[in-house]
Formats: C-alpha cells, sequence, structure tokens
C-alpha cells in the first residue's frame, strides 16, 4: 500500500512523541511491505514564532492532500499565562479540526492489564473497563460567537448545536455500538440547557434506526461521578464537544495516565491521530514524555485510515508486550518500578520497536 502522510509535531512534547509515532509507522511499513512517504508541516506555538500564523495556508494544504495526519500537541505556557493574546497556538487546532471538517474525535479509554495499578482508582473496581468515547468536534461553544462587552467586563461564549450536527455524530457512535456491546450513552445537560435538549431529542430520533441498541442518557455531571465510581457500566458514549473534553481527561485515569491515551479525529475528508495530552513544558526537551499515546495514535491511523487491522493490532500488541515486559515511563511508574525499568521516551520508543 503506498499512503502520504502529514506529520504535525506542534509544540513541546508533541516534537518528542511524534517521532516516536512516526518511527513506529515506518517499522510497519518495512515489515509490511508498505509505502509511506511523510511530510512536516507546523502548527501552533511554533508556527506564530515562523510564520505569525498558528496553521499557516501551506500546513493545511499538506495536511488536505495527504491520506492521514499524525499530530503531536499545541500550546504554550507564556499564552496561558496572558489572557488579552490575540493569536493563541489552540486557534490552530480548533481551525484546522473546522477545515478539515473532523467533527467525530474517538477516544478509546483501553486499559493495559498491567498498568492497573498505575491508576488511583481500586484495580477491582477498573479491571475490564473499556470505553470509547465520541466526542463532537466542530460545534458546541468551541466554535459559538464569543464577545466582550459592557467595556471588556462581561462576557459570554454561546454553547450552540444545529441538529445535522448532533445527527451525524449520533450516527457514527450508533454504528460504532452495535460492532460492539450494543450499548450507547449518551451525556448531556438536557435539564438545564436547550442545545442539550435538542441534542437528546436528536439522539431520539436517530435511535429509531438502531433498534437493536440499547440507549441510555445521562446528565454530564451524574455521568462524571460514574466514571470514576464504575467505569465498567460504560461502553460506547457520545457526547458534545466541552463535556467530551472535560469527560476523557478524566476517563484518562481509568488508562492510568494521559500519556496512554490516543484519539482519531474523523469527519468529511483527511483523519488526524493525536495523543489526547498536551504539549507539557514542564517536561519538554527532558525525554521524559510517555510517546505510547503518540503509538497507539498511528495505530489508530492505520486502522481507521488505511483499513490496516494486523498492522495496527501488530503495534498495540508491541505496546502491551512492553509493558508486560516491566518497562515504564516515568507518568505510568510506581513505587514498585525498579528505577532500571523507568526509561525515557526513545529508550522506550525502541523497546516498541525492537517487540515490532
Ligand atoms: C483536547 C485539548 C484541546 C481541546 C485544547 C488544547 C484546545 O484539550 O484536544 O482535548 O480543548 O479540545
Ligand atoms: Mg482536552
Amino acid at each position: 500500500m503506498k499512503k502520504h502522510i502529514a506529520v504535525v509535531p506542534g509544540d513541546g512534547i508533541g516534537k518528542e512523541v511524534t517521532s516516536v509515532g512516526k518511527a513506529v509507522l515506518e517499522k510497519i511499513a518495512s515489515k509490511y511491505g508498505h509505502t509511506f512517504t511523510y511530510e512536516e508541516a507546523l502548527i501552533g506555538h511554533v508556527a506564530i514564532e515562523a510564520t505569525g500564523d498558528p496553521l499557516p495556508h501551506d500546513s493545511l494544504e499538506i495536511m488536505r492532500n495527504s491520506d492521514a495526519v499524525l499530530f503531536g500537541a499545541v500550546g504554550h505556557p507564556k499564552y496561558d499565562n496572558d489572557p488579552t493574546a490575540k493569536v493563541r497556538p489552540e486557534q490552530g487546532l480548533l481551525k484546522m479540526r473546522k477545515e478539515l471538517g473532523l467533527y467525530a474525535n474517538l477516544r478509546p479509554i483501553k486499559l493495559f492489564d498491567e498498568l492497573l495499578d498505575a491508576s488511583s482508582i481500586k484495580p477491582e473496581i477498573l479491571r475490564g473497563a473499556d470505553i470509547l468515547f465520541f466526542r463532537e468536534l466542530t460545534g458546541d461553544v468551541y466554535f459559538g460567537k464569543r464577545e466582550r462587552i459592557d467595556g471588556g467586563n462581561t462576557a459570554y461564549d454561546t454553547m450552540i448545536y444545529s441538529k445535522y450536527e448532533v445527527e451525524r455524530i449520533a450516527r457514527k457512535a450508533f454504528d460504532s455500538a452495535r460492532t460492539r456491546s450494543k450499548r450507547l450513552m449518551s451525556v448531556d445537560k438536557a435539564n438545564v440547557l436547550e442545545s442539550s435538549r435538542l441534542w437528546r431529542e436528536t439522539i431520539l430520533e436517530v435511535a429509531k434506526d438502531y433498534p437493536d441498541v440499547e440507549l441510555e442518557h445521562q446528565f454530564v455531571d451524574a455521568a462524571a461521578m460514574l466514571l470514576i465510581k464504575d467505569p465498567r457500566r460504560f461502553d460506547v458514549v457520545v457526547t458534545g464537544n466541552l463535556f467530551g473534553d472535560i469527560l476523557t481527561d478524566e476517563a484518562s485515569q481509568i488508562a492510568g495516565s494521559m500519556g496512554m491515551l490516543a484519539s482519531a479525529s474523523i469527519g468529511d475528508g483527511t483523519g488526524v491521530y493525536e495523543p489526547i495530552h498536551g504539549s507539557a513544558h514542564d517536561i519538554t526537551g527532558k525525554g521524559l514524555a510517555n510517546p505510547m499515546a503518540s503509538v497507539l495514535s498511528a495505530a489508530l491511523l492505520l486502522d481507521i485510515s488505511f483499513g490496516l487491522k494486523e498492522e495496527s493490532n501488530d503495534v498495540i500488541n508491541a505496546v502491551d508486550a512492553v509493558l508486560k515486559a516491566g518497562y515504564r515511563t516515568r507518568d505510568i511508574a510506581n513505587q514498585n518500578t525498579p528505577p532500571e525499568m523507568i526509561l525515557g521516551t526513545d529508550d522506550i520508543g525502541m523497546k516498541i520497536l525492537e517487540r515490532l
């Protein structure tokens, strides 16, 4: 198979972890006789520094003309502490999602058995948890009208959804539920928000086409509570952009660390594959970052964009084998991990490549 991949490391640890993800793709290509070509593009703070624009036109074109995008992270502490900044790295990420029509963000919460004790939740509560979030990604308060009024002393953001936006993500989630345990949980705040009432109404309509899928509704506050009380109750979950952002960070603790969680953003065109973690400037350049989320994002890329299921499973199994062998990055180590088994970004990457 011949494929062209855009590699977009972005900011902070994005560069370190994406280089491991890319090395895994290169290894898969040579092992299975595929030809993957790569093209790098800038986004986020590094793009602002180079061009003044968090998502330069050239970067967008490179992504549009690729078969898939391997993405790192965006962000810089400089902007977090400067709420008045007009140009921000995150604008590049949001524009990319909108421009590429990436309305469905799949975030699988997969718990590797070896990491049962890396989580702060009790192993007997966690064992066997396996959740797939469908986070809507191009609507909601992320893209609604926002403004400062009253001389800057009042601000508002608009939580807004249209029926077609809810319907298309709902169909993706229902389709996926059909291939799993045939259970779908929809999360909203329909007891308060009008946009959530439209959400629920639309989900109920779509559900008529899926009589074989058992549908459950939860309010977001209850869902947040249940997620740590009884994670096994969840299977496929569909929710809006903001609730999905918050719940998936929470759910990452089921998998032990944000450093383990991959995501796929799909929709109208090229798919984007990225860790759910951010740019983590506190550990940037120290070789401490866990590259497994990027490696698992590469596995999702192989599966979803290229249909290479065997190759994808090979990558997941290699990560599993490295964990079984006892190797850890710092974020997933605990007091029982022997110091010599705690590896840096490139070293644990090498272990994964060796297994492949
Ligand atoms: C994520 C991130 C982004 C988001 C930030 C960096 C804008 O937290 O992908 O979950 O809020 O969507
Ligand atoms: Mg987030």
